[in-house]
């Protein structure tokens, strides 16, 4: 993952935590509305993908295990991790695209419904994303992944001069492709080919010449009306509409997006698509469960969204009848580093991805509430449109003042913790009972990330070697193991 380059060691900041009598009494522990539920507390657990579907996109046993651990912790809000809105194989990443999920996700929200004894709404988080592949082998991309064109028949004659090398067969320009050197690579292929070889094929929103990229405005609004009715049939009190990080949506709402079909260019352009989609969603589900979304304050690459863009964005996305809006920032795939060949670019590589999930190896600044401004800034614009709509922060929260302190300064409605819940998931509970001393602390070293970067189980360093012999404990596939956070003794 990048780094900043002052690689500044952060401490974990001190702690106080309250008696249970002051937290009784904190904002974070008092109820808020959202949409048509109530939230009994401001806590919140944002999506995070483990890697414990099936193969073809099911709820399995772990997954189940994996929810009802988190509900055991009570948070207001568990959202369940990025889940494919589309009937397409998708390996091991949760699916809603079709009704034989059904009844695996009914199984999951029951037990989330079970081990928080009713105190955590369950929310899902729908996304689209578009096609990536591997990073190929040079010769392979040159054998044959390139489209030949006659652009490039074109250049390789302008290239060789007076040779009367014809190219005539597709052969014959593959295999004169292959022998170039790199520093002559840009005199024949486009800048789009050249990384399409060096970090393998990915499609664009911006690819219009493609049907079904070119269709997106059309079957977007549709495929993610059908999973949100799913999502209400399946139990779930909300969804949550994935317009953040390298996914489809964010793609339709950042600066990058050109497209001149009228869902591109200007902010009103490109914020249409997600309206659109809220509003499919919205005559399908009307207000039964919750709608909210996740956006970018800031997509943190070169000509993409800035935080005034996101302020303006939280207003439309309000205005057009979300119940809440979650801030995230990065995660593109536009900074990511190269992947070796034979793997896929991993959008949280770069600086943009840094800024998603921040370490404890940072910038004056550190990786703690680094993040608030963006939700502070968005929220204020949407009080002073006239809404109520509640904000979300993330990143890097992992303490009981500092999360007081968001709330308390109007930086956010409710507070996520991800990492910090993985560490410990009884953590917002122990609080809670003025048992903050028996908290273990996320350390901030981004194990976990590194395994989610493997398409691997995901787990947590501080736990996940504790007890592997014990009878109730599962194992991840690598032997080495538990998938699960070791329980609370209290
Ligand atoms: C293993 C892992 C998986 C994640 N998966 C998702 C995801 O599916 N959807 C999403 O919006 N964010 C995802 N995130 C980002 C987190 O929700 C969160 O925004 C980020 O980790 C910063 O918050 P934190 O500092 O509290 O960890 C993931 C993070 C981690 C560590
Ligand atoms: S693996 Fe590291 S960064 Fe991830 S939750 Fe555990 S301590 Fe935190």
């Amino acid at each position: 993952m990048w780094q900043p380059p002052e690689r500044i060691k952060h401490e974990l900041p001190a702690v106080s935590w309250p008696t249970a009598e002051q937290a009784a009494s904190a904002r974070l522990f008092q109820p808020i509305a959202i949409g048509p539920r109530t939230c009994r507390v401001r806590t919140w657990l944002p999506a995070m993908v483990p890697w414990r579907a099936s193969e073809d996109g099911f709820v399995t046993p772990d997954v189940i295990d994996w929810y009802r651990r988190f509900a055991e912790g009570k948070p207001g809000v568990l959202v369940v991790e990025a889940t494919g809105i589309r009937d397409v194989p998708s390996g091991p990443l949760l699916r809603i695209g079709h009704d034989r999920f059904l009844e695996g996700l009914k199984q999951l929200t029951a037990a989330v419904r079970e081990a928080s004894g009713g105190e955590t709404l369950l929310f899902i988080q729908l996304i689209d994303f578009l096609q990536i592949r591997r990073r190929p082998p040079r010769d392979k991309f040159f054998g044959r992944f390139l489209a030949i064109t006659e652009r490039h028949r074109e250049a390789l004659r302008a290239l060789g001069g007076n040779s009367d090398e014809r190219f005539e067969t597709e052969e014959a320009v593959r295999t004169r492709l292959a022998a170039l050197p790199d520093s002559e690579l840009p005199y024949v292929l486009t800048a789009r080919e050249i990384e399409d070889m060096e970090r393998g094929y990915r499609d664009r929103v911006t690819d219009t010449h493609l049907p079904h990229i070119k269709e997106l405005p059309q079957v977007l609004p549709g495929l993610f009306a059908d999973a949100a009715e799913r999502a209400r049939t399946a139990g779930f009190d909300g969804v949550e509409l994935h317009f953040a990080h390298a996914y489809t949506m964010a793609s339709f709402l950042s600066a990058l997006n050109t497209r001149d079909d009228g869902y591109g260019g200007k902010r009103p352009h490109r914020v249409r698509l997600p309206v659109e989609v809220i509003g499919a969603v919205r005559q399908r589900i009307a207000n039964d469960i919750v709608v909210g979304c996740r956006y970018l304050g800031d997509d943190v690459i070169e000509g993409g969204n800035r935080v005034d863009d996101a302020a303006w964005f939280g207003v439309e996305l309000a205005k057009a009848g979300l119940d809440f809006l979650s801030i995230s920032k990065g995660g593109k795939f536009e900074d990511a580093k190269q992947p070796k060949v034979g793997w896929s670019s991993y959008p949280y590589t770069g600086r943009s991805g840094y800024e998603c999930m921040p370490t404890i190896y940072s910038d004056e600044r550190g990786p703690f509430a680094r993040n608030v401004s963006l939700s502070a800034q968005i929220r204020a614009a949407v009080r002073a449109a006239g809404m109520q709509t509640p904000v979300v922060g993330a990143g890097g929260i992992c303490e009981f003042a500092q999360a007081e302190s968001v709330l308390e300064r109007g930086e956010a409605d409710l507070v996520a913790s991800a990492r910090q819940s993985l560490a410990d998931p009884d953590w917002f509970l122990k609080i809670r009972e003025g048992r903050g001393g028996e908290i273990r602390r996320c350390e901030f070293t981004n194990y976990c990330e590194a395994l989610d970067q493997q398409h691997k189980q995901v787990t947590c360093k501080l736990w996940d070697r504790e007890a592997l012999d014990a009878p109730d404990v599962t194992i991840a596939s690598d032997g080495k193991r538990r998938l699960i956070a070791p329980k609370w003794r209290r």
